[in-house]
């Protein structure tokens, strides 16, 4: 009996998890559809922007940051930048580093 519950509990704690770790690429997803216009689907552009598929977590995370402060000039990026706090900037740095 003891056993099984706590199997149960198990099962029912990675489930969670997994919805969680689903939850969190989904809402990336969403953010990363407003840079689609300018940076292409899945961030692979077909222009004159900067792919963003690809690119290295924390160098992503640091051009939004340059961008937000206004240490990396920029014509668009600065006012897109100051849209998203520094959690969600990881979250989508994850993101389109995984869609190269
Ligand atoms: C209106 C068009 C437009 C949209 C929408 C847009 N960008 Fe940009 N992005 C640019 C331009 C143009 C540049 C080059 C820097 C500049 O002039 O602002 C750039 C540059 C960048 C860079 C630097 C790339 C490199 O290789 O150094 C990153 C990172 C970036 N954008 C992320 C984003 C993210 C994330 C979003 C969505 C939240 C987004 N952009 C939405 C136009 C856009």
């Amino acid at each position: 009996m003891k056993k099984s519950l706590t199997l149960t509990l198990l099962i029912v704690g990675t489930l969670g998890a997994v919805a969680a770790a689903q939850a969190e690429d989904t809402r990336a997803r969403f953010m990363a559809a407003n840079c689609a216009y300018c940076h292409g689907p899945d961030g692979k552009s077909r222009g004159a922007f900067p792919s963003l598929a690809g690119l290295e977590v924390k160098y992503f995370v640091d051009q939004m940051k340059a961008f937000r402060d206004g240490s990396r000039p920029a014509t668009v990026m600065a006012k897109h930048a100051l849209g998203y706090t520094d959690a969600e900037y990881e979250a989508m740095g994850k993101w389109f580093e995984a869609h190269k």
